[in-house]
């Protein structure tokens, strides 16, 4: 085993944008693609001697070859010991975990989390810091920067470890342990979440679907759900990690999550649904009958946080990012608690939960979790929704109605158009910020535009600014149109735009949720002039 130094070239764009560097599989695969964002990593890290690593990704196509990459990589800048999850595989939330538990300096997580896998599917690769959350902006600029400026990366020319044995095995001066990627994970959802309720529950007769979407949540899921808590085989299905998620794209949605709902729609659905995406960290919940925004899944989990042992003595606050529905706020005013308003991305809730500021956080994307880590996790919502149901004994729509009854309803959508021309997306953007100075204070529509914005945060505990994170039109009556562009997408631009509409009245909390928001759709395409510049006559997907 020798440590070899590579000439190499930096590539273009190898700039992480909302969690993490995405791309496509083919891109990852060009010669030293990996190796020099990798080596940007550890030059940005600086030595690494007597540090532990994590590593592990969600399983999908590249996941296995990355890894041995990265393997090598570690040895050749002197990490002293990488932790590495059985067969490559660690959900983003694990990873977390497992950073946390084990002190570690930091952790590699590979995956393109909700996009499709496959040859012609998306791969990424982010890092993570020692409180096991996503790095800061500071951080990834710094490795962008050294992407831009290496002429060379160094790896050791081991032969691959057997990944799927577990144990330690030596890399020149480096120990590699492959770890149970489910064991440290589960001890802690074991420690937050009353278990032997849930287990009585399901005991009782309590059916429940989990839609693994063959992604990396099923392992995790069969374990904790089938094994732990005994619910009864076939609970979890699409259960089986598979290396293109089967085809489908592991986003559970309404949409992508079609097979869960169908099933939940039947008339013999089960008690309870939800689902999870690629890497692990997102989840749908879904009642019988009835799909709960993840806007509202967070406000209730605030509401009803001390259900669970975990967050018995109560919650210190909540944060949201901004496009997420206001319900948690109320709640939050309610709690006599602040609801802290951050931009899109996991990243930004690290420094409040540090701060032990906020305990909870979610943002409309399907992403919920608290300060168990420092990501969201998709299987930590579904314990809870487990927890809370086995508790109150009652139905997820009833649940759901009878917080809305309490705080209103927060109607909410986000209509995506995916793929749309780069150039036409950035000129609506820029005709809208040029706007927004003439819009504050107009009717439109019946509306009056209270505040018009490109919102802004400023961290309170870092005082760091961002700038540019989506521009919003406030309404007096508190709906919201919020316009801003994609930092995931791999391909031209998607353009996300999210509506929200306050009713206090239970009288009108059933209206069709699209026909709840037609009116500031419309506001939203007439200002913004979407449909013309984009030539889209409608959404890509609506959820
Ligand atoms: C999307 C979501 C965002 C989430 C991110 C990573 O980012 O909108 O809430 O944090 O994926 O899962 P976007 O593509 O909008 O930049
Ligand atoms: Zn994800």
């Amino acid at each position: 085993m020798t440590i070899q130094t590579v000439a190499s070239t930096p590539f273009a764009g190898q700039r992480p944008g909302t969690s993490g560097l995405r791309k496509k599989v083919t891109e990852f695969q060009q010669p030293g693609y990996l190796e020099n964002f990798v080596e940007a990593i550890f030059l940005t890290l600086g030595e690494g001697s007597g540090r532990t690593l994590v590593l592990g990704g969600d399983g999908r196509y590249f996941n296995r070859e990355a890894v041995q990459t990265i393997l090598r990589m570690a040895a050749a800048h002197g990490v002293a010991r990488v932790l590495v999850g059985r067969g490559g595989i660690l959900s983003t939330p694990a990873v977390s975990c497992v950073i946390r538990k084990h002190a570690a300096f930091g952790g590699i997580v590979l995956s393109a989390s909700h996009n499709p896998g496959g040859p012609d599917g998306d791969f990424g690769i982010k890092y993570n810091i020692g409180n096991g959350g996503p790095a800061p902006e500071k951080l990834t600029e710094a490795i962008f920067a050294n992407t831009q400026a290496l002429a060379s990366y160094r790896i050791s020319d081991a032969p691959p470890v057997d990944l799927d044995v577990l144990g330690a095995v030596r890399i020149e001066n480096t120990e590699v342990e492959v770890i149970d990627p489910v064991a440290d994970y589960a001890q802690l959802m074991a420690r937050l979440f009353d278990f032997d309720a849930i287990r009585t529950m399901f005991k009782s007769g309590f059916r429940m679907c989990f839609d693994a979407m063959h992604a990396v949540s099923g392992p995790y899921a069969t374990a904790i759900l089938e094994d732990m808590l005994g619910a009864p085989k076939g609970t979890v299905i699409n259960g089986e990690p598979r290396e293109d998620f089967g085809g489908g794209h592991p986003d559970p949605n309404p949409v992508n999550a079609a097979e869960l709902i169908a099933i939940m729609s039947a008339p013999d659905a089960p008690d309870f649904g939800a689902a999870s995406d690629g890497d692990g960290d997102r989840n749908m919940i879904v009642g019988r009958g009835i799909a709960v925004t993840p806007s509202d899944s967070l406000a209730i989990i605030a509401a009803n946080a001390t259900v669970a042992p975990g967050y018995a003595g109560g919650i210190t606050g909540i944060a949201r990012s901004m496009p997420t529905s206001a319900a948690a706020d109320r709640v939050a005013d309610a709690l006599g608690i602040s609801c802290f308003e951050t931009p899109t991305g996991w990243k930004y809730f690290g420094n409040l939960m540090d701060a032990n500021l906020a305990t909870l956080c979610g943002e409309e994307s399907y992403g919920t979790g608290s300060n168990h880590i420092r990501e969201k996790d998709g299987l930590w919502a579904v314990l809870f929704w487990l927890n809370l149901l086995a508790v109150r004994a009652k139905s997820v729509s009833e649940i759901l109605h009878e917080h809305w009854a309490r705080f209103g309803r927060n109607y909410y959508s986000r209509h995506d158009y995916e793929a749309v021309d780069a150039a036409a997306a950035d000129t609506m953007m820029a005709a809208l910020r040029a706007r927004l100075p003439d819009l504050a204070g107009r009717m439109l529509d019946g509306h009056h535009v209270a505040e018009a914005d490109d919102f802004v945060y400023n961290d309170p505990v870092d005082g760091s600014v961002a700038t540019r994170q989506g521009i919003r039109l406030i309404m007096s009556d508190g709906s919201r149109i919020v316009f801003r562009l994609s930092g995931t997408g791999t391909e031209g631009a998607t353009i996300r735009l999210y509506l929200e509409r306050y009713e206090p009245d239970p009288a009108r909390h059933d209206i069709d949720t699209q026909e709840a928001l037609a009116r500031l759709a419309g506001i939203a395409d007439e200002v913004s002039d979407l449909r013309r510049l984009t030539g889209r006559e409608r959404p890509t997907v609506i959820t």
